[in-house]
């Protein structure tokens, strides 16, 4: 240890500053339990941010009919029968509280103007229960929960990046990381940690995530310090990503153009939704909607720069200006394109993860003890295909609970044993990388695994692609060795960047087994070589490590929600 290396201890760390994290932060702060929150980029610019349409709740503010069941329901026949029904519950079925939570805290929803919380409709949904705010509404609860954990004077570390978990027998005893301007080093003790560090989309060229989000640091995080990842192959493409300019390709459109009655047509002025699911049409689910884009392009129907069109104009300037206003800045910003008059060129973009670090439904424990895992981190919910809003609501609740179970923990655990070895590990790594002077751009590895996932492992995948995709990855592991590693006076990102590096490195591999194992078409995973779905495959894929895939059972369905769920066919789903 030298003196750039500082130590601090709290009851409970919580990595990550997004919305998930700052809810967990907050329930152990109204609990009165010390906790830490850290994150790698500025709390006022995480990633729920840039959550736009919605975030659901049966609310019935609309339609009386809705039911917190009815939601369950939805949920899980949507996911193809991969969500874990336990945790689909306990999400239904707390989103009213969670909502309630945000109101308290002092959330802008859009109201009726008898007052009642508005809400619209959402891909896939039976009834009208996405609650929003414009098509800022990630933006908006990200802002009100940095308010409220402000006020109740949360510390929060906005730039630490946290390099590994610090576990002594199957038990956390903290995270060390460093300062990302001035490489201070971070020896955090803590009796528990909940981490809620997003998921993998940024491995994808096309992507909704910003530069150096979503790296798949939960993934390596978790896995190095003996917990597992459920159904890493399971990603969400959305079917609005910009395709132009190429440095913003992937930018999301959001699902409320659609919500709010925009049309997808291809080059021909088809409505080709038509062809896929006439009943929802673009209000389908994700899957569909990203598969049927992607189809109508790959068959040349597509536009010029390779998308497919997303027309607004038809609506009322003002159901633009008021609900789609994001979407209108956007699009003049990075195009000089007015949504008012012209459409939109939009493809399928990587989005989310469904998939992430294995938790119990109960508490997001992870089964290593006094770690929790929650938001996009985390598994369960969402099975083969997410309803746009679920994951907003999910971060609330299992925020909420999380943090009441850590804190649990915390009080109950009667004493602690680190591990000077752990330490001494963590830091050699980060001095080990240091120390690196090759000839390897860690940018262009980034670049290069990226590509691979774009090119295998895509909408579409097959064996041949997904085992190309293997020898790619090993291809670059390869070089990793000859990395040079040079923080500057402008800070200590370039050592941030091989982290991220070997994040992206593991989630790409745990996502090319998984996918390679999952042999049939189901929800977001197309096999062109599987194509059909297949009952034996009803499991989730178990990945803690190079090679080794399990499947796991899911739990029944509650008779009372079974009946509920609406069969969607998914014959002839794979165009191709
Ligand atoms: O399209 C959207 O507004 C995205 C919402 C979501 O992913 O939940």
């Amino acid at each position: 240890m030298d003196a750039s290396e500082r130590r601090t201890a709290a009851p409970v760390l919580v990595i990550g500053t997004g919305g998930a994290g700052l809810r967990a932060a907050i329930e152990l702060a109204e609990r009165g339990v010390g906790v830490l929150a850290v994150g790698k980029r500025a709390r006022a610019d995480a990633h729920t941010t840039l959550a736009a349409g919605g975030i659901n709740a049966a609310l019935a503010t609309m339609d009386p009919e809705d039911d917190w069941r009815q939601h369950a329901a939805d949920t899980l026949q949507e996911g193809y029968l991969l969500a874990d029904p336990r945790t689909v519950r306990i999400v239904t079925e707390g989103a009213a509280r969670g909502i309630a939570d945000l109101e308290r805290y002092g959330m802008p929803f859009a109201r009726e103007a008898d007052g009642r919380i508005s809400q619209r409709f959402f891909g896939a949904h039976t009834w009208r229960r996405t609650a929003f705010s414009g098509d800022y509404t990630g933006l908006e609860i990200q802002r009100t929960l940095v308010r409220r954990a402000e006020r109740l004077g949360v510390p929060i570390l906005d730039t630490v990046h946290i390099t590994r978990l610090l576990v002594r027998d199957g038990t956390v005893f903290g995270a060390y990381g460093f300062d990302l301007n001035d490489g201070t080093r971070h020896v955090i003790h803590a009796d528990a940690v909940i981490l809620a560090t997003g998921g993998h989309t940024r491995i994808w060229r096309h992507t909704s995530s910003r530069r150096d989000e979503n790296t798949g640091d939960s993934f390596r995080l978790a896995v190095l310090a003996g917990a597992r990842i459920r159904d890493p192959e399971l990603v969400q493409f959305h079917p609005s990503g910009l395709v132009e300019p190429e440095d913003a390709a992937g930018t999301l459109v959001s699902e409320a153009a659609r919500g709010e009655g925009g049309k997808l047509l291809n080059a021909l002025g088809e409505r080709f939704m038509a062809r896929y699911d006439p009943e929802r049409m673009e209000l389908s689910t994700r899957d569909r909607v990203a598969l049927a884009a992607y189809t109508e392009i790959k068959q040349g129907r597509g536009t010029p720069h390779g998308g497919v069109w997303l027309d607004v104009s038809h609506l009322p300037r003002e159901t633009i200006m008021t609900r789609l206003p994001r979407v209108h800045r956007t699009l003049l910003d990075l195009q000089m394109l007015d949504i008012t008059t012209d459409p939109i060129e939009v493809a399928p973009t990587a989005h989310y993860s469904m998939g992430g670090v294995w938790v119990r439904p109960e508490d997001h424990g992870t089964g290593v003890h006094g770690l929790y895992a929650i938001g996009e981190a985390a598994s369960g919910l969402h099975g083969a295909n997410r309803l746009g809003g679920n994951s907003l609501i999910e971060l609330l609740v299992f925020g909420r609970i999380a943090g009441e179970a850590a804190a649990a923990y915390s009080a109950g655990l009667r004493a602690q044993r680190r591990c000077p070895d752990a330490l001494a590990e963590a830091r050699r790594e980060v001095d080990g990388l240091l120390a690196c002077d090759g000839p390897e751009n860690v940018r262009l590895l980034q670049r290069a695994v990226r590509d691979i996932m774009t090119e295998h492992c895509g909408v579409v995948r097959d064996e041949a692609g997904l085992r190309a995709g293997l020898a790619g990855l090993d291809a670059v592991e390869d070089r990793v060795g000859a990395l040079g590693i040079h923080p500057d006076n402008a800070g200590y990102q370039d050592l941030a960047h091989a982290f991220d590096l070997k994040s992206t490195m593991l989630a790409a591999r745990a996502t090319l087994e998984a996918a390679l194992e999952r042999r049939e078409t189901r929800g977001c995973h197309n096999r062109s070589d599987h194509p059909g779905l297949d009952p034996a495959f009803q499991v989730n894929l178990v990945w803690s490590g190079p090679g080794k895939v399990e499947r796991e059972p899911v739990p029944p369905i509650p008779e009372q929600i079974a009946l509920l769920m609406r069969h969607v066919s998914s014959e002839g789903k794979l165009v191709e």
